[in-house]
């Protein structure tokens, strides 16, 4: 079964064929994995504007989807089904995916495949590992979430914790654009932190000792702890970030420096730091966004036995969360696992493993499929597509 994957939750058109394969170990081989990138059209707005976003998905969706069949080999009449990212993401961009992966798998006479975003996230670690020893603790970090997730048994995602404000990846944007780093932050910024010093300056770390008043607790904890640890997973970034504006301005006063970080708007440079300043800031930064995500993640793998742990999602990237995870594996005594880097950010690769894991536990989408910003996670004790759509099958034979 060879099976295309489409993803436009964001600013990345993509798409790619993976097939399965006999080998246990591997079950899934990626045959092509295109991304078109959008960082050059939304950087001189300082992040992604969600009209200009759609408008380009619906230009790039064609090319880069002929372009996957073509590196793949595969012609349309090769493949078996189609899935698409049905959310969570930027509603306008989800339903350039939705909308072309069902009217593909309609005109093919295929099945189509509903993929929560995240759900791909997680399964980017078992197409490149295989299967992961479980249950396994696996944290996703990237620019839209920073949720963990148990998995007991494959396909079955448990969500255990999740920021509370800011998502890291969103924190590592918003601070690399206060310091004039320009846009996507990520990657930037953890290149200036390998030039600073971590412990320049103490930022503060954020601990949740309550459960989240605001929102209604979805989020499982661990049995036999009673309320002990309701909360305790979760995450909260805008603190920091807040800390580190306050400590830019400080400085820039200090410094003598005009201050343009209020009112900073798309294409403004604020003041700069110093450059050896400006990477202590980097540094002690990103060691506690670090810190604050490998201690929850330990943390919650210890509560609910966890026999292994993931770690995906575009911030997976990061140079020091990839170093300071394995070191933290190896002092735990659990193995670590991080996709490879184009495996890490968004791609089309991952929605394809996980509609091949969905399309086996009997998930297809009927053709009046919709696409949906704020898509809950599919239980499998819960789970409105495989529950109750099994018989509307897009185009089935
Ligand atoms: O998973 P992803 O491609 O898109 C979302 O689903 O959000 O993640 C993108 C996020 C951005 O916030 C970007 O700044 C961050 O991942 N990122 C990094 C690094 N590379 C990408 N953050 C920290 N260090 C990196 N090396
Ligand atoms: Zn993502």
């Amino acid at each position: 079964m060879h099976l295309l994957g489409i993803e436009t939750s964001c600013d990345e058109t993509a798409a790619a064929v993976v097939s399965e394969a006999s080998d246990a170990r591997h079950p899934w081989r990626i045959r092509s994995n295109v991304v078109a990138s959008q960082i050059d059209l939304h950087r001189e707005w300082g992040g992604v504007v969600p009209e200009l976003a759609s408008r380009q998905h619906l230009r790039d969706i064609c090319g880069v989807v002929e372009r996957s069949l073509s590196e793949a080999g595969i012609g349309l009449g090769g493949l078996g089904a189609v899935a698409v990212t049905q959310g969570p993401g930027l509603i306008g961009s989800l339903l350039v995916g939705v909308a072309f992966g069902k009217a593909l798998a309609l005109s093919l006479g295929v099945p189509v495949v509903p993929v929560h975003h995240l759900a791909g996230h997680i399964e980017s670690l078992f197409l490149h590992h295989g299967p992961l020893p479980l249950p396994a603790m696996i944290l996703v970090v990237s620019g839209g979430h920073t949720s963990l997730y148990l998995v007991p048994k494959v396909g079955d995602y448990r969500l255990v914790g999740r920021t509370r404000d800011d998502a890291a990846g969103e924190a590592y944007d918003k601070v690399a654009k206060l310091l004039g780093l320009g846009y996507p932050g990520g990657p930037v910024l953890d290149r200036m932190a390998q030039q600073g010093r971590d412990d320049a300056i103490p930022f503060p770390i954020a601990r949740m000792t309550h459960p989240d008043r605001n929102v209604a607790p979805a989020v499982a904890t661990p049995a036999g702890f009673g309320k002990m640890l309701e909360g305790r997973s979760d995450f909260s970034f805008s603190g920091l970030k807040t800390a580190v504006r306050r400590y830019v301005q400080k400085r820039l006063a200090e410094l003598g420096e005009p201050d343009g970080l209020d009112g900073l708007g798309p294409g403004d440079t604020p003041a700069t730091l110093p450059h050896a300043e400006m990477a202590d800031v980097c540094a002690s930064f990103q060691r506690v966004v670090v810190e604050t995500l490998l201690d929850r993640t330990f943390e919650a793998a210890r509560w609910f036995g966890a026999i292994s742990v993931g770690i995906a999602g575009g911030v997976a990237a990061n140079s020091r969360l990839r170093a300071d995870g394995q070191a933290r594996g190896a002092h735990a005594g659990l193995p670590v696992y991080f996709p490879p880097l184009d495996l890490s950010t968004d791609n089309a690769a991952m929605i394809a493993a996980a509609g091949l894991r969905r399309l086996r536990q009997g998930a297809i989408g009927r053709l009046d499929l919709n696409a949906q910003a704020t898509l809950p996670m599919p239980s499998p004790g819960h789970d409105p597509v495989s529950a109750g759509e099994r018989d509307g099958r897009t185009g089935a034979p």
